[in-house]
């Protein structure tokens, strides 16, 4: 009785956004007596707007939902007919970008004093990428008085921090179990996101001004700039100020949200997806509007203005079986730089840029 009561409740707390979050999500089967296997989900209604561009480019065709953008941008821009502010360019980086900002992401953007996950842990780390190629080891230094001075060289977090230091594998083995360590490989894999620009502070969801940080890398402001036009069909400037870059292995998602913490929303958020195909998810206003699917692929960009930035938003699912993952492209060329092959190969990277003020 009571279980079954239980279960009713879960049921309807259950929202419309959390039920398609359910749907798409990875699930292993059960009972498969391989090694396992992810559960089949279908696809079937799921926007995929790179055969939309394929069809637009072909007859000029596209399906009633969806909008052509009038704007001048150097490739078409979709829109959503019930979603004004919410802007799709598929394809908007070429490969080599995509190489660029993969490479950037991995080895630039985690770099002090950018903040990532790991800093509450471990304090700043620097070379995460170049330890991981040197096969080397975060080791705990246990005669460091712990806490001390931890303001005054950007750490922040808890008090352990700044104890953490790269070693040779070889001189970990020889000090004997007693000391702490996690390879610089384990640490790139757990690595989910790191900030640039003003610090977003994730435990309070806001962004922490006095934190030390550098300019978002002139570049990716540029880059940012240009892909924005669209959002801002009077001219308006676009000012990038921040940017969060999230990182993901298979299994990761990121849970239904609004991004209400910049100040002007009829300023887009420029986001773009690099490595293995997602689903997103597009809601309403509310957890109860039921959300639109649509994939992304490595080089496509959204952007997220006006209205649509009060519309819920995540994603829920990143593919990374050989033929949904759609890796193919990149593989070839990061053929002779393997710890990124490897990483790209089963990883995903969103790289979200943001007008604060
Ligand atoms: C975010 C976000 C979407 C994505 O970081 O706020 O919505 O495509 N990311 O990963
Ligand atoms: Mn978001």
């Amino acid at each position: 009785m009571y279980a079954s009561n239980k279960a009713v409740t879960d049921d309807t707390d259950r929202t419309e956004f959390r039920k398609t979050e359910k749907k798409y999500k990875l699930y292993y089967d059960q009972n498969s007596k391989r090694k396992k296997q992810p559960k089949q989900v279908d696809l079937s209604e799921v926007l995929d707007f790179k055969s939309f561009l394929d069809s637009y480019h072909q007859n000029g065709e596209l399906p009633p939902e969806i909008v052509v953008v009038d704007c001048r941008f150097d490739r078409p821009v979709f829109g959503l007919e019930s979603r004004p502010g919410f802007y799709f360019i598929p394809g908007a980086l070429s490969v080599d970008e995509q190489c660029r900002w993969i490479r950037d992401s991995l080895m630039s953007f985690p770099q002090p004093p950018n903040r990532t996950n790991h800093n509450a842990i471990y304090g700043p780390i620097s070379d995460l990428f170049a330890a991981v190629k040197e096969r080397k080891v975060l080791v705990e230094d246990e005669n460091m008085p712990a806490g001390l001075d931890s303001g005054s060289n950007g750490c922040v977090g808890n008090e352990d921090t700044c104890r953490w230091s790269f070693c040779e594998e070889d001189s970990v083995l020889s000090r004997g179990r007693s000391c702490k360590s996690v390879s610089a490989s384990v640490l790139l894999r757990k690595l989910r996101w790191s900030t640039l620009g003003l610090q977003f502070d994730w435990s309070k969801r806001n962004y922490n001004v006095s934190l030390p940080h550098n300019k978002i890398p002139d570049e990716l402001c540029q880059l940012a700039k240009k892909l924005a036009a669209p959002a801002m069909p009077m001219g308006e400037e676009f000012q990038p100020e921040a940017a969060i870059v999230n990182y993901f292995a298979s299994g990761d998602t990121l849970g239904g949200h609004l991004d209400d913490m910049e100040a002007d929303w009829s300023k887009p958020i420029v986001s773009m997806s690099l490595g293995c195909k997602a689903i997103f998810l597009l809601g309403g206003k509310s957890r109860e509007d039921p959300p639109l699917a649509m994939f992304l692929r490595s080089g496509d960009v959204v952007l997220m203005a006006g209205e649509a930035r009060e519309c819920f938003h995540g994603v829920p699912r990143i593919f990374t079986d050989k033929e949904n993952a759609e890796t193919t492209t990149l593989e070839l060329h990061f053929c002779d730089e393997n710890d990124i092959l490897e990483y790209i190969r089963t990883s995903r990277i969103n790289v979200n840029i943001r007008q604060v003020f």
